[in-house]
Order: structure tokens, then sequence, then C-alpha cells
């Protein structure tokens, strides 16, 4: 095996793009909570997107365990970082969305869906600990993405070993 599977190759790109839509729409809301014009429809519309990649993501732990993973492409220091950001960006999927749900949960937005009353949703989030963690966590999911993003440039560019094309649908030959 010398590529990841179809299906968790599918998987990576479609989780990254529910990711750009799920971080702009939580964006956007927040600006709009400050704007004092949040929509009960847009909260709904972003947990929609963020379960998506909770969903996704639990898809590809289980096709990970299924399907297995090609071996490392290295062995050295940086193969061993490699692999832990790895799991650092799964932890950080699973999170994530855990802790958007529990801003809903132990916040006014959650009674507010409840009677369908956009007047209720909050104009702050003082006092919800899964909101702060939930900011916490969308910095650290940057931030992991941007050093994974600049491996996979130094190895493509740099070491020129063909890593993405182990992220890639075209077979290799
Ligand atoms: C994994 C994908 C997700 C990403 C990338 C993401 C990203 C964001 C961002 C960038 C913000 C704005 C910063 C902030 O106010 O904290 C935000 C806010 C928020 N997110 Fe998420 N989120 C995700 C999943 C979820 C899920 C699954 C839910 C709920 C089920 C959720 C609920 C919320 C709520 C309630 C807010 C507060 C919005 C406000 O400021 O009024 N998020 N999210
Ligand atoms: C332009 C953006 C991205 C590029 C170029 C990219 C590239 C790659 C490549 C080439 C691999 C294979 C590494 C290997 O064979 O050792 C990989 C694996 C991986 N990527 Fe990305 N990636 C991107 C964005 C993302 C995003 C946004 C996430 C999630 C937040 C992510 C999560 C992962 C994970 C968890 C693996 C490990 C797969 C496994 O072994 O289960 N990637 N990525």
């Amino acid at each position: 095996m010398t590529q990841y599977s179809k299906r968790m190759v599918i998987i990576h790109w479609l989780t990254l793009a529910a990711l750009i839509v799920a971080w702009f729409l939580g964006d956007a809301l927040d600006e709009a909570r400050h704007a004092g014009d949040a929509t009960l429809v847009a909260y709904v519309l972003h947990a929609i997107v963020g379960d998506t990649v909770f969903l996704l993501t639990l898809l590809r732990m289980y096709f990970r365990h299924k399907d297995g993973t090609p071996a490392p492409i290295g062995t050295g220091l940086m193969d061993k970082v490699a692999t832990g950001v790895h799991h650092l960006l799964y932890t950080v999927l699973i999170l994530l969305p855990i802790s958007g749900a529990m801003t809903i949960l132990t916040s006014d937005v959650g009674r507010a869906l409840m009677a369908g009353d956009a007047s209720m949703l909050p104009k702050k989030f003082s006092g919800v600990i899964a909101h702060n963690v939930h900011e916490i966590l969308v910095s650290v999911l940057i931030l992991t993405v941007v050093v994974h993003v600049i491996g996979a440039i130094k190895h493509q560019f740099v070491l020129k070993d063909g890593l993405l094309s182990r992220m890639s649908l075209r077979k290799k030959d």
C-alpha cells in the first residue's frame, strides 16, 4: 500500500471543504451577534456544517481502521512530529464540534432555538465555558493545519518525495 484508500482521500478533502464553510459561517455568526442581528437559521446552518465535520471524522477513523494507512514516508524526527500533528488534528476535529454543541446546550442559544425566538439569542457568552473552549480550539485547529500544510509543501517542493500523491485519487505509477 503506497497511497491512502480512495474513501480516506475523499473524506480528507471533503473535510477541508466543510471546515472552510464552518469557519466562515462561525465567523459571520460571531460578527452578526456583535451587530445584534444574528438569526436562528445561521446558528442551525453553522451547527449542521460543523456536525458534518464531526460525522466525516468518525467515518474516517472507521475507514482508517478498516483500510489501514501507507507506511510512513520517513523515519526521522520530523516524521514523528508529522504523526503527532495528525493525531492532534483528529483530536481537534472531534472536540471542536462537541464544544460547539455544548455551547448551544449551555447557553441561551439552546433556549432561543427551543422557543423559536431569535430575540432570546445571547448578546454575550459570559460564563459559557464551552464557548471559550470552542474559540480556543478554532485557533488550535488553524495553527495545526498551517503546520500540516507547511509540512506537505516541504515534502512536495523541497524533498520532492511525492507525498501529496499519497493523498490523491490518481493512481501512482
Ligand atoms: C468543526 C467545525 C467547526 C468550526 C471550524 C467552527 C468554527 C467556529 C468559529 C470560527 C466561530 C466564531 C468564533 C466564536 O464565536 O467562537 C464559531 C462559533 C460558534 N460555533 Fe462553531 N465551529 C464548528 C462546529 C460547531 C458545531 C458542530 C456547533 C454546534 C452544534 C457550533 C456552534 C457554535 C456556536 C454556538 C458559536 C457561537 C457563535 C456566536 O459567536 O454567536 N460550532 N464556530
Ligand atoms: C491544503 C491543505 C492540505 C494539504 C495539502 C494536505 C495534505 C496531506 C497529505 C499529503 C497527507 C498524507 C500524509 C502522509 O502520507 O503521511 C495528509 C494527511 C492528513 N491530513 Fe491533510 N492536507 C491538507 C489539509 C488538511 C486539513 C484541513 C485537515 C484536517 C483538519 C487534514 C488532516 C489530515 C490528517 C488527519 C492526515 C493523516 C491521515 C491519516 O494517517 O489518517 N489535512 N494531508
